[in-house]
């Protein structure tokens, strides 16, 4: 049976097409695994044809993409391309879309579309609206999917009124919402290591883990995006969707089947069990930081209050994590970039080898390193020769830069986008987890955005953020460790 298998990006010039997108789908060409029936249709404001769209895409792949892109190999793969030009509010733009699909889709007994959001979180709804308005969405032909960008929405409230917009037109199974870091090979790696190995399962739990860290810093500052990251800051950029996964996937239970639902479902008993602090409790749970120069970059509102960086400490009321803190960090212009979650535990019941005074025996750190140096990292204690009892930590390392060694590793968007077109939503969020997410940060968001309550804390670019959020640990006995930059 003929197929044909459009992918429609609204937002189509935007920056995460060029960037991210067009060069994933450039790749999965080059790598023989992007069906033949598969066309890309841009779908965006600027002024553009399909010669001049294909030639703005090129230069996006090659000046911003960071990979390596080839004039030969483009050419071909540019002939999936084409472009119709965008109102959003607009219907008549839809109709035109419209025609263009059948124009694409002609002559094929079957047509699948999937529709890409990668506009901003304001468009969603105009997007989504025009689509179901246009019978877009209708299944005549063939499967219908939307894949929609985060932020899905600014709160729990915003997300449901979002939500039923998307369920006027599109069924739940239908909607595939992005967390790009859940596409990272490594996080896919942490389900491997858990449920591929068994010597860490029985440790994995309150009776051996002191405290868990996760860690997302970054090195850059806003730059040029002030303009979106002032409204939105760094709960709403990074904690309430890409660290509050990488929690979940530590945190969760192992899926009784390989089934996408099975594992969708693990994720959100996590954040259902996740203990919920009211605004006052986050005072002493939480600290925002933003750095020194923040206010003077460009599209930065005079006074802003918008934090750049987020630490907490969150509890998960179940068997296997009662009582054991769970510590996120997240900041833009920080002293190193890393992903990173460390799995810190106890200390061995009883000294038998005693230590010089002031030296510290270090107990065992589990560090699994999500970027960008992707690998593990286990900290354990070893004898220094000749030196009596004398103890150093030591580490065993994987790292993906030298067990494999000339080999790439695949852009998150790249599976991804593979996944969405054969409709596998394993690394996908569903609806009730967005909420839970939301449900979460919420009060936290309330307290920030309330002038009673003290701005965030300031922290000089280049550092590891206020001094504070090392309060925040050392209240519990605990400090922040990094070991996946351990080298740097
Ligand atoms: C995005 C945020 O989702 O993730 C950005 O909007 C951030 O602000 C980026 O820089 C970080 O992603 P990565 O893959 O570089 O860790």
């Amino acid at each position: 049976m003929s197929t044909s298998t459009t992918i429609v990006i609204l937002g189509g010039t935007g920056d995460l097409a060029q960037r991210k997108l067009i060069p994933a789908l450039y790749t999965l060409d080059v790598l023989g695994r992007l069906p033949a029936s598969v066309s890309v249709v841009g779908f965006a404001r600027a002024k553009l044809d399909d010669a001049s769209y294909r030639e703005h895409m090129w230069k996006g792949a090659r000046e911003l993409s960071g990979q390596p892109v080839e004039r030969k190999a483009w050419d071909r793969f540019a002939k999936r391309l084409s472009y119709v030009r965008a109102d959003l509010a607009d219907p008549a733009s839809f109709e035109a879309l419209r025609a263009r699909l059948k124009a694409i889709e002609d002559g094929a007994e079957r047509a699948d579309r999937i529709f890409y959001l990668a506009v901003s979180p304001s468009l969603f709804t105009p997007a989504i609206r025009g689509l179901g308005g246009a019978g877009l969405a209708s299944e005549d032909t063939g499967w219908r999917r939307v894949v929609v960008e985060k932020p899905f929405g600014e709160d729990e409230a915003s997300a449901a009124k979002l939500d039923d917009e998307v369920h006027a037109v599109f069924r739940e199974s239908q909607v595939y919402r992005i967390d790009h870091y859940l596409g990272k090979e490594t996080v896919q790696n942490l389900l491997v290591f858990r449920f591929a190995n068994t010597i860490f399962e029985p440790v994995w739990n309150r009776n051996y883990v002191d405290n868990v860290q996760i860690t997302v810093s970054e090195t850059v500052t806003v730059g040029d995006r002030a303009g979106y990251y002032d409204g939105v800051g760094v709960i709403r950029d990074m904690v309430q969707n890409h660290l509050l996964q990488l929690l979940c996937l530590i945190a969760m239970e192992p899926p009784s089947s390989p089934d996408p639902e099975a594992l969708r479902s693990k994720r959100v008993e996590v954040l259902e069990a996740v203990r919920r602090w009211s605004s006052e409790e986050y005072a002493k749970n939480a600290v925002a930081g933003q750095y020194d120069g923040y206010l003077e970059e460009k599209g930065v509102a005079q006074g802003s209050r918008t934090p750049t960086y987020a630490a907490m400490r969150l509890f998960i009321d179940n068997w296997r994590w009662q009582g054991v803190p769970f510590y996120l960090r997240s900041g833009k212009a920080m002293a190193g970039k890393r992903s990173e979650i460390a799995i810190h535990f106890k200390a061995p019941p009883l000294t038998l080898f005693a230590q010089p005074e002031g030296h510290v025996h270090a107990p065992n750190v589990l560090a699994m390193c999500v970027g960008p140096d992707e690998g593990f990292h286990l900290r354990f204690s070893s004898k220094v020769p000749d030196e009596g009892m004398l103890i150093e930590p030591e580490h065993m390392e994987f790292h993906y830069r030298t067990s494999y060694a000339g080999r790439e590793i695949p852009e998150a968007y790249q599976r991804l986008l593979e996944d969405a077109l054969t409709g596998d939503a394993s690394l996908f969020i569903r609806g009730d987890q967005i909420k839970h997410a939301w449900s979460i940060v919420d009060p936290l968001l309330k307290r920030l955005a309330d002038p009673a309550s003290p701005k965030p804390e300031a922290y000089a670019a280049g550092s590891w953020g206020p001094a504070a959020a090392d309060a925040l640990l050392a209240r519990d006995g605990f400090a922040w460790d990094s070991l996946c930059g351990h080298d740097d």
